[in-house]
């Protein structure tokens, strides 16, 4: 699978530079209906999910801004990138000097993706392709989690697994745009980015992507 992901993948997207951060770029794709039904195809799995990492989703955009101005967030620290996407975060922070950077996601073109945008970018990230929510978080010094409160059930595993890991004393970073289920009670905000996304994905083309950590809970 991982080789004809990745052949996939290629077929299917165009190497260019991030719209707002043009140093980094990624295998993107235009639209998204026909590049979805590409995967039903591919998998022959009719519920196949959304290709979300052929996108520079707003939050993402949002927090890779936010590591390029402020480098010290994660400069010689370990960091995690959850729900990674294309790889964005994750290859933001090893740009901004991190000590290693490990990415996860659940989708195997994802884990495609983000190693052909990290050979690209040419920076080394690891990365992990299982659920990690019901294990213990990882042993890093940051968590960034870039554009996933947007579906209820994904955010109400998310949540918890995330105050673990502050509690653990990681910091966690996160960007969202104004999804639904960002959990606001819980987070600080520390920037805002007017980003460039595009109407097959949002309602606007540019959107407020804000960035947030998690604060401790007492
Ligand atoms: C909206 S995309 C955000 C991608 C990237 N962080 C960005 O901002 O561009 C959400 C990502 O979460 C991933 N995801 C969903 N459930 C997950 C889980 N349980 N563990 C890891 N990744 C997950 C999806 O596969 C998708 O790539």
């Amino acid at each position: 699978m991982a080789r004809s992901a990745r052949a996939f993948v290629t077929r299917q997207t165009r190497l260019r530079p991030v719209p707002g951060l043009e140093t980094i770029r990624l295998h993107l794709a235009d639209e998204v209906l026909p590049l979805w039904h590409a995967v039903q195809i591919e998998t022959g799995d009719a519920d196949a999910a959304l290709p979300y990492w052929a996108f520079a989703w707003g939050g993402g955009l949002a927090l890779a801004a936010y590591l390029h101005d402020h480098p010290e967030a994660v400069a010689d620290r370990r960091v995690f990138d959850f729900a990674s996407g294309s790889g964005l975060c994750a290859i933001a922070a090893e740009r901004a000097g991190a000590a290693t950077v490990t990415a996860a996601d659940v989708d195997p073109f994802a884990i495609a993706a983000i190693g052909l945008n990290a050979r690209a970018n040419r920076v080394r990230i690891a990365t992990v392709g299982h659920d990690l929510l019901d294990d213990d978080p990882p042993d890093v010094d940051v968590i960034l989690a870039g554009d996933c409160w947007y579906e209820a059930g994904l955010a109400e595993r998310i949540l918890p697994w995330l105050v673990r890991a502050r509690a653990l004393g990681i910091d966690v970073l996160t960007g969202d745009p104004g999804r639904r289920y960002l959990p606001v009670d819980d987070v600080i905000e520390l920037a805002v980015y007017q980003v460039r996304t595009t109407t097959e994905l949002e309602d606007l083309d540019r959107k407020d992507g804000r960035v947030y950590a998690l604060r401790p809970r007492p």
